[in-house]
């Protein structure tokens, strides 16, 4: 084999475990990332370090750590082909965050729309939330990242890890490489169930019809689509019309899980008997999506040794690839080695 043909793009990608892992969670990202597995250089984290940027109850946050890690193998990550490890086991992330704080502005961060949203009406915010996208930008940076695929809410998080490094470079000399993010054409920005006009959140995973999560019983799944927000037509087509936010929606939903374009799911539901029979059928498919990962998970979930082996190897290969660009960082900037 060619040194070409050996050289696989290097992917970075991760998610908080901060509550139920959600179907937008999924069809925005777990679910690309297990497609892909095969074709590029994975390494994904579950980010705990992000996670406490807003209040976290200890024993929750290690249980949501351990549903999470034992999720994204049920979800059929390989371990063999893929790099999973646990943000705060690799030390690497805090120490290049502090040091990417020191060449990025303020104004940077205080422009973050997710800034902004997670600390709207709150009476105090930590410095971590606005430190938050920094720390993204280590996670990224420190493996010569090239792709991240993310959902649509974090692109901005990622074109601002690529002003940082570029920044870092002209300052230092060359170093990071920028990284590009990568942002599916459909099921990006999966809404609401029970309100279309806000994106699908594990923040409002507590409020009631608003999320579908991966471990919920098909009855519970069944309930939760029933009870989702439409309108007051019939029209079973995909639209841009704020009012149709709802039908659009669970359209898009099919669309991603059933790998068909606009057409063909117009068409399908050509001869539905009104919302009630989209609903009922985008919950069908939702449910079979989600059964052989619910099996697995169930088998997965008893073998805690063996899981806590496999993130183990995870934060040794991390550990061993991200130790290096540190140093290289640490020599760049002044520090003795
Ligand atoms: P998090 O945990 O909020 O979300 C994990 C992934 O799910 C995507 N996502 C969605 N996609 C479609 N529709 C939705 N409603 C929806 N909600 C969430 C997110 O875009 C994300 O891809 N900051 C990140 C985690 C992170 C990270 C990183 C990502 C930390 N460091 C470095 C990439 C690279 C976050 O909080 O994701």
């Amino acid at each position: 084999m060619s040194n070409l043909q050996q050289k696989k793009v290097k992917v970075f990608s991760g998610i908080q475990p901060s509550g139920q892992i959600h179907l937008g969670n999924y069809l925005g990202a777990i679910r690309g990332w297990v497609k892909n597995q095969d074709k590029k250089d994975n390494i994904f984290c579950i980010v705990d370090l992000h996670a406490i940027t807003t209040p976290q109850n200890p024993i929750e946050l290690k249980k949501q750590t351990e549903i999470l890690t034992t999720l994204l193998f049920a979800s059929g990550l390989d371990p063999n082909k893929n790099t999973i490890f646990i943000q705060s086991h690799v030390s690497a992330h805090s120490e290049a965050c502090w040091i990417l704080n020191c060449i990025t502005p303020m104004g940077w961060l205080e422009r973050m729309t997710q800034f902004k949203d997670k600390g709207e009406n709150k009476k105090t915010v930590s410095t971590g939330l606005l430190d938050y996208p920094v720390l993204m930008a280590a996670d990224i940076l420190i493996y010569d990242t090239q792709e991240v695929p993310v959902g649509e809410d974090q692109k901005q998080h990622v074109e601002l890890a690529r002003d940082i490094a570029q920044r870092f470079n002209n300052i230092y000399g060359n170093t990071f490489v920028i990284p590009e993010p990568i942002i599916p054409n459909t099921g990006a920005r999966i809404m609401g169930l029970n309100d279309p006009t806000v994106k699908m959140s594990k923040t409002f995973s507590n409020i009631r019809g608003h999320s579908v999560g991966i471990l919920d019983s098909p009855d519970e799944i069944v309930k939760t689509f029933k009870k989702a927000t439409t309108d007051s037509g019939n029209e079973i087509k995909f639209s841009e019309d704020p009012s149709k936010a709802g039908v659009n929606n669970l359209l898009t939903i099919f669309k991603v899980i059933t790998n068909q374009n606009n057409d063909q799911v117009e068409k399908h539901f050509s001869n539905a008997r009104g919302y009630g029979d989209l609903k009922t059928q985008v919950a069908e498919v939702v449910i079979q999506e989600f059964q052989p990962i619910r099996e697995k998970y169930q088998m997965l979930k008893n073998n805690q040794e063996e899981l806590t082996q496999l993130i183990n190897n995870g934060a040794e290969i991390a550990q061993s690839i991200s130790s290096k660009k540190l140093s290289e960082i640490k020599n760049k900037i002044g520090f003795i080695n």
